[in-house]
């Protein structure tokens, strides 16, 4: 069993054959790191670059953590101590990495387009580790992967998005990959942060979050992206908090068997109560460490193509 592409640039047109064949090595993998000794020997002589031109935390981390699961030779390249400082250019970059003879790049960039790019420019497989507003299929996958960890089944859930849509590569990787699972997928959120015309990838629109956590078996719940702005779409983040902040109350009234996912980083009052963040409902840490077993996955699939 392989995948059919030798890159993985977003979950948009992945067949639901390779991404549940990602779930099944994920799951194996999941088993390793459990083990006293997380390590195995698969992806041994092949040589990994994490390029990541954005900050980021569990990408970043869980991405590093799994090539040296996977007993690779992981370089971590960073915009801050590197030659873009005196000017390169990023196509300079990647030629002089790729002329040290790497197999895979791992790539996060605030420019939506780069992977793809990359994969003009560059031999080696590529992983997007999310582009700008475009996706994040990695997270997207462990979403996913979460999901059916906690309950069991994809086909015919019920999953809301909600929050910060328009600033969000998350969501487009969850509407993607989830629909292909056979998962119903809407969005919830102030009318100024969801895309017009959003309803053509086949999602519903709410605007009332008691009747989104009612009606649905899953809440994705995404971070008010102030670094881009997204503040300047609401009045305050205390009236976003009012009208669609996840919390206890709101659970408990209107539906006590519904799932909270959130990829992080969380703004702690603001899109969750710190007690939804820390409490029964949430699978966040959960989703952290399903993160590294699904870019085990990835990264051993893609690393053992022919
Ligand atoms: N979820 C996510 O992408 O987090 P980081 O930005 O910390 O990698």
């Amino acid at each position: 069993m392989s995948l059919s592409s030798r890159h993985l640039l977003g979950l948009y047109g992945v067949p639901k054959e390779d991404i549940q064949l990602i779930l099944d090595t994920a799951t194996t993998f999941r088993e390793v790191l459990e083990r006293p000794i997380k390590k195995v020997p698969t992806l041994q002589g092949k040589t990994i670059v994490n390029l990541f031109y954005e900050s980021s935390t569990r990408t970043r981390i869980s991405f590093e953590l799994a090539q040296k699961r996977l007993s690779a030779d992981t370089i971590n390249f960073s915009t801050s101590t590197s030659s873009t400082k005196k000017g390169e250019t990023f196509k300079d970059t990647v030629r002089n990495i790729e002329a040290m003879k790497v197999d895979m790049i791992v790539v996060r960039h605030q420019s939506a387009g780069v992977p793809t790019y990359l994969t003009k420019i560059s031999k080696a497989n590529i992983i997007n580790a999310g582009d700008g507003l475009h996706e994040h299929p990695t997270q997207g996958l462990l979403d996913i992967y979460s999901i059916k960890e906690k309950l069991g089944k994809l086909d015919g859930l019920k999953v809301c998005i909600v929050g910060d849509v328009s600033h969000s590569r998350v969501a487009l990787s969850n509407i993607f990959g989830l629909k292909t699972m056979g998962a119903k997928v809407s969005v919830c959120g102030p009318s100024t942060m969801i895309p017009f015309g959003i309803e053509s990838l086949g999602v519903k629109v709410y605007n009332k979050i008691n009747q989104a956590i009612a009606e649905h078996d899953v809440l994705n719940v995404l971070r008010i992206q102030l670094e881009r702005n997204a503040g300047e779409r609401i009045p305050s983040l205390r009236e976003y908090h009012n009208y669609f902040g996840i919390t206890t109350e709101r659970i408990e009234k209107n539906n006590r068997d519904v799932l909270i996912l959130h990829p992080g980083p969380i703004n702690r009052g603001v899109e969750l109560s710190s007690e939804v963040a820390d409490g029964p409902y949430q699978v966040i840490l959960d989703q952290v460490t399903n993160g590294v077993a699904i870019r085990m996955a990835v990264l051993y699939l893609l690393g053992t193509m022919h």
